[in-house]
């Protein structure tokens, strides 16, 4: 195939190590096939897989079972993350001999499909995983604590006050962000930082890095481009995602800190949902998250086109940070004897953000309107186009697993 790139640039195709794809038991929210398609369109080549799906991916069983779904539909390649519970330890080997690529810890989920493990089962986790070498991927928010302080508020009549702490006390995540550094450094665990969503976390990450602890730390756009200001402009309900984005004052930091490296990698957090899932009238009720893999590189285009970061530095972040992280050797560069995983950008095309132009089965997008330069026009997956102008053009069946770093080694 000749393809011709005059006045593009090549890039490596983007690594999202943070997307919630929602098969197997939310097909309605999501399928491998059109997140895949929505990947493929914003030049994301290969992304990691959450374990929240239903059945959680939580055993070797259920590792294959979203494989099979993925390896028939995808059109980029994945990576599955295995759920760390508070009884599978045993297991992780097996997850991993399964295909699991990396592993995903919930400090402190509601959520019944991915509850919160004891301090004893993440140490005993992060010892296992320490032994296998494999990086630990940590939602990093201590809800137990909000869920608490809040019932109490509700109780009080102090509704509103409840929502308000849910919405912007971020104490929960740098306690847990802080919690998980230091169990890190005590078992020797490579661990990832989900989703950061606050500067007062920086510090604690800074002083784990400088104890040499193994620790990453992604952020994703909605930390960046939306603070708690948005909610009139969205409807403080359909900004709901977690962890919360925080009131004006947090972006710029978290922009500093990943230009910087402090924060490592840019992910999204892909969390689609159905607009009536995210428009419900209590707040506790609403869907949290949004989709993000589709959009995500043309608005950090934008910010290349305005000067915020160098194109070297955007690569960095969404390409080869995630592929050193994460143990893909073969990818997130762009150099002889690696994947063909390339992606062509104009940097000059202009155009605007539209949730009905998305492919994402969930396309209530926080950006609806955002004006961007910068643009993703072919991305290629191991050699061969799998989106071109705007148009996923990849056979299904064509993404790939990425294995494990032990397991390719
Ligand atoms: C995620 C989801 O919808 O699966 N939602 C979110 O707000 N980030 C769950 C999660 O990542 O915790
Ligand atoms: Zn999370
Ligand atoms: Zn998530």
């Amino acid at each position: 195939e000749r393809i011709d790139a005059r006045g593009l640039h090549v890039l490596p195709g983007a690594i999202d190590v943070h997307v919630h794809f929602r098969e197997p038991g939310f097909a309605h929210k999501e399928t491998w096939t059109s997140a895949t398609q929505a990947a493929a369109v914003g030049g994301v080549t290969t992304v990691f897989d959450m374990p929240n799906t239903r059945p959680p991916t939580a055993s070797p069983a259920a590792v294959a079972e979203k494989d099979a779904l993925a390896a028939k539909q995808a059109i980029v390649d994945y990576g599955i993350y295995g759920l760390i519970g508070e009884d599978n330890g045993d297991e992780l080997k097996a997850m991993l001999d399964a295909g699991a690529s990396a592993f995903k810890l919930y400090m402190g989920s509601e959520n019944p499909l991915a509850p919160c493990p004891s301090d004893g089962a993440i140490v005993d986790a992060f010892e296992t995983l320490a032994g296998l070498g494999i990086r630990c991927t940590v939602h990093a928010e201590n809800t137990p604590i909000l869920k608490r302080r809040g019932e109490r508020l509700r109780r009080s009549g102090r509704v509103d006050a409840a929502a308000h702490l849910e919405q912007h006390a971020d104490i929960a995540t740098v306690e847990a962000v802080s919690r998980s550094a230091i169990f890190a450094e005590w078992t020797g665990c490579k661990i990832h930082i989900a989703h950061e969503s606050s500067r007062h976390s920086l510090p604690h990450i800074r002083f784990a890095k400088s104890r040499g602890v193994d620790i990453t730390v992604e952020t994703c756009p909605h930390y960046l481009f939306l603070s708690t200001d948005d909610s009139s402009r969205l409807g403080a309900n359909f900004l709901r995602v977690k962890p919360p984005v925080r009131e004006p004052g947090h972006a710029g930091p978290l922009w500093d800190a990943l230009i910087d490296g402090t924060i490592d990698i840019l992910s999204t957090d892909h969390a689609p949902h159905l607009p009536d899932e995210k428009r419900r009238p209590v707040i506790w009720d609403c869907a949290p998250g949004f989709p993000g893999v589709e959009t995500s590189m043309r608005l950090m285009l934008t910010e290349v086109n305005r000067g915020r970061m160098t194109l070297c530095q955007y690569v960095r972040m969404a390409c080869r940070a995630p592929a050193d992280a994460f143990g893909l050797a073969h990818k997130g560069r762009l150099e002889v004897g690696v994947d063909a995983d390339i992606v062509l950008v104009d940097l000059r095309a202009e155009g605007r953000i539209e949730g009905a132009l998305l492919h994402s089965l969930g396309n209530a997008t926080p950006y609806e309107g955002f004006a961007t330069i910068g643009m993703p026009v072919r991305t290629m997956v191991r050699g061969r186009t799998v989106a071109l102008d705007g148009r996923p053009v990849g056979q299904p069946g064509w993404g790939r697993r990425v294995g494990a770093p032990s397991a390719s080694a």
